[in-house]
């Protein structure tokens, strides 16, 4: 049994650094209530559990919102339908177990106070830290209208104030007056360094997973990033299960396979930072927009280093693009071990061999003459792809199957959403 010991907060601040870097009218945001919320907690004396909870569901809070546009609605003071995003974000969060109680925090975060009646949504109990978050996520947006330059924290806590009572807890409130007049704040909130501020001030809590969990915090991600493209909702699993596949097939042990599945379901994880917009333009991208899209497997890279037991993992899963004759992205690096090079295999296999709705399958047959053609273009390792034509048949079922118990979890999440 191998154990993974993942710092979250770490990891989730790297991907919402991501998502900033390439839309910069959202930048920051999810960072700047991360800090927020830990001062505001820190006010309220919470526990370290309940710190750790708030936190990281300030780092992930707008996970459900998916596209640019969406993003931004999400920061307008007033919001016009404040609860899909929130709602949506749930329901990916609360399937990880470990997640459970931020998913709740996510879940209710723009729910207002109304002298109480907030305590419940819908019949739910409100976590007090839903609350929390709601006036950091607030506090954050009244700070952007300074246009960059330093927070008015007169202003902003005067027009917090006379919310007092009805969108925001007293209590909440009360916390936030006493800090507002402290200048750091301020000037952190602004500050290029506000990584190391945060992993200074919070002391990181790591996680420790064990294969079980590791694979369906995994899959958790693979979801966020799937979900985020209406051609591919089931790419990731596809994938993940082919290089398993093959894994297994050059030979590896089975805790060498599951390493490499876990590669396979986190490979197009920095498509966390480009845009729906993006990912769903058939063809005709421009060049601007074709170098984000290129840049996904750079940022999957950067983002799985922050986990120290997965420094191959983070290798091998980011180099899908790369192919053997140097012409790949981003890294153009020739020699790839031999799991990046099944992944990459997995990659295109599946991808040919999958239903998108603006074109259909390729057959088997038309599926083997293009990785032939690869293989011979040097584009792809010709004996794994020598492999995977042995096995084509049970390839393309491993695939099949994966992605049929993908498309029912997703189906299983729409059907719940708002
Ligand atoms: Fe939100
Ligand atoms: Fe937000
Ligand atoms: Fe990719």
């Amino acid at each position: 049994m191998t154990e993974y010991h993942i710092p979250v907060l770490e990891l989730v601040l790297t991907m919402a650094n991501a998502v900033d870097l390439v839309s910069p009218e959202v930048g920051g945001h999810h960072k700047r209530v991360t800090y927020l919320s830990s001062q505001l907690a820190n006010e309220m004396g919470l526990s370290s559990r309940d710190t750790f909870d708030l936190v990281v569901a300030a780092a992930l809070h707008d996970i459900g919102a998916f596209s640019i546009k969406e993003r931004l609605a999400t920061l307008d003071f007033e919001l016009v339908s404040p609860h899909a995003h929130a709602e949506m974000g749930y329901l990916f969060l609360h399937r990880f177990q470990p997640f459970l109680r931020l998913a709740e925090i996510v879940r209710f975060h723009h729910v207002r106070w109304d002298g109480g009646q907030g305590a419940t949504f819908n019949g739910y109990q409100v976590p007090a830290s839903s609350h929390i978050l709601h006036l950091a996520d607030r506090i954050d947006v009244l700070s952007l209208d300074e246009e960059g330059g330093i927070p008015n924290p007169f202003k902003i806590l005067d027009r917090i104030e006379t919310e007092r009572d009805r969108t925001f807890k007293p209590e909440t409130v009360d916390a936030f007056r006493t800090f507002a007049a402290k200048e750091y704040i301020w000037l952190d909130l602004r500050s290029s360094n506000l990584d190391r501020i945060l992993s200074d001030t919070l002391s990181e809590q790591i996680l420790v997973l064990d294969d079980e969990n590791m694979l369906s915090f995994a899959q958790l991600l693979a979801h966020l990033v799937d979900f985020r493209s209406r051609y591919t909702s089931t790419h990731t699993a596809g994938v993940a299960e082919t290089a398993r596949f093959l894994a297994e097939h050059v030979g590896m042990d089975r805790s060498h396979c599951r390493r490499v599945r876990l590669a396979g379901y986190l490979h197009d994880l920095g498509k966390l930072a480009v845009g729906r917009e993006i990912l769903d333009k058939e063809s005709g991208l421009k060049e601007q927009e074709y170098g984000l899209l290129k840049a996904h497997p750079y940022f999957t890279r950067r983002i799985l280093e922050t986990i120290k037991d997965f420094s191959d993992i983070a290798i091998w899963a980011s180099a899908h693009h790369e192919r053997p004759d140097g012409t790949g992205y981003p890294f153009h690096e020739r020699h790839q071990p031999i799991e990046a090079r099944i992944i990459a295999v997995a990659d295109v296999f599946t991808a040919i061999t999958e239903d998108r709705p603006y074109r259909s399958a390729m057959n088997l047959n038309d599926a083997a003459k293009t990785l032939r053609q690869m293989s011979a273009n040097c584009l792809l390792d010709s004996t794994l792809v020598e492999l995977a034509l042995t096995h084509q048949r049970e390839l393309d079922e491993t695939r099949r199957l994966a992605q049929a118990e993908a498309s029912e979890q997703y189906a299983a999440i729409m059907a719940q959403a708002v």
